[in-house]
């Protein structure tokens, strides 16, 4: 099934000259940039977007390190594109991910980890909308 998925070059990722990295390997896995846009997130839409997390013990920190520096979104399309794009990134964690993951490959830790990606088809489209409403 032909599905939209969102991805997030984060701070980290933007300040190590990756974002042409990481959007190439998109696109060599068959994923297409539908929608692209670069944008310095302000703390109360990094809290927003991360709202699901706000009781967890690293969302200071979280919404600290996606407030620092402009981070890039992407709206990605493709066949399985959900579950393609988190095998791609490779697990949360880039000490756990798996070699040529975009994590294991540009993130330093779990919280400097390079990319976010939504996680279901369901968030998908309510992230895809948060940063590209029309
Ligand atoms: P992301 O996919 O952007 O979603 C939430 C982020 O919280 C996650 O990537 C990590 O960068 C960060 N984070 C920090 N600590 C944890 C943790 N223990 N579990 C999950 N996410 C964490």
């Amino acid at each position: 099934m032909v599905e939209q998925t969102l991805s997030i070059i984060k701070p980290d990722s933007v300040r190590g000259q990756n974002i042409g990295n990481i959007v190439s390997l998109y696109e060599q896995a068959g994923l297409t940039v539908n929608n692209m846009k670069m944008l310095k997130l302000t703390q109360a839409q990094a809290e927003s977007f991360y709202a699901i997390h706000s009781e967890r013990p690293f969302f200071n920190d979280l919404v600290s390190f996606m407030i620092s520096g402009p981070v890039v979104a992407i709206e990605l399309e493709g066949d399985n594109a959900v579950l393609k794009h988190r095998e791609i990134m490779g697990a949360t964690n880039p000490a756990e991910a798996d070699e040529g993951t975009i994590r294991k490959l540009y993130g330093a830790s779990i919280d400097n980890n390079a990319v976010h990606g939504s996680d279901s088809l369901e968030n998908a489209k309510i992230e895809i909308e948060f940063f590209f409403a029309s």
